[in-house]
């Protein structure tokens, strides 16, 4: 089966470097941005915040936090997904706003609630634990993002590459609140595409009859 995604998944790969003089147009960057908010999350907490930087200095002081990766102030947009730490306390009050979207009578919604606070009572036992949990979720915002862009022809580069706190403090986050999961520069391509290097599926799957 060859289709319009294949086609997606194929132009997509780990942008080295960016054309710095291509924007990438706001209809563009919506429809990425939303890519990544109809996402799914757990409990549909939605626990992410996607930061959008165009300001050139602010990219040029987070470079060297970034392992200096020209990607950072080549793009045209740079991303910056936070993972949220208060909001999916049920402390906060978000969880109930957020699950009192469904339609539910107000003992169902309390029911509910107190579920969510039993099944995740570990996770939610600490912030490096609730971390874990939404740094996980949100990386699947990442890769919808990453090849929502690829769809329509924009380039991208998921950076890992960083240093979290320092991040963190250059963006004066209050991490207690938000934290940093994972980066990711969207832009035009300067240079040629990289081969793409896959293992065959049959070392990466395996079948269980
Ligand atoms: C979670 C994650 C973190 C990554 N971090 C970086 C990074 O910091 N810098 C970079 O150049 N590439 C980074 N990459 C890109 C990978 O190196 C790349 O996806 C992989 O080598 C496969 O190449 P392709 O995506 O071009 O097919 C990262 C990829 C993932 C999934």
């Amino acid at each position: 089966m060859n289709n319009d995604f294949t086609k997606a998944m194929d132009f997509r790969h780990a942008c080295k470097a960016f054309d710095e003089n291509k924007t990438i147009a706001d209809e563009q960057l919506h429809y990425i941005l939303e890519a990544g908010s109809k996402s799914p999350s757990s409990f549909g907490m939605e626990g992410w915040k996607f930061l959008v930087i165009t300001n050139e200095a602010l990219k040029a002081k987070l470079r060297p936090a970034c392992w200096d990766q020209v990607q950072i102030t080549s793009c045209s947009h740079l991303v910056v997904i936070l993972t949220a730490i208060e909001n999916v306390k049920p402390s906060s009050g978000e969880v109930e706003k957020r699950l009192a979207r469904r339609p539910l009578s107000k003992e169902q919604l309390s029911g509910y609630v107190d579920l969510y606070s039993k099944h995740l009572s570990e996770t939610l036992s600490s912030d490096e634990n609730i971390y874990h949990w939404t740094a996980k979720q949100s990386y699947i915002a990442l890769a919808n993002m990453m090849t929502a862009a690829a769809f329509i022809g924009v380039d991208s580069c998921p950076i890992e590459g960083f240093e979290k706190e320092k991040v963190e403090e250059i963006l004066e986050l209050d991490t207690s609140k938000w934290q940093v999961s994972v980066l990711v520069p969207f832009g035009y391509r300067i240079n040629e595409q990289s081969e793409q290097l896959r293992l065959g599926l049959d070392d990466v799957v395996e079948f269980i009859d």
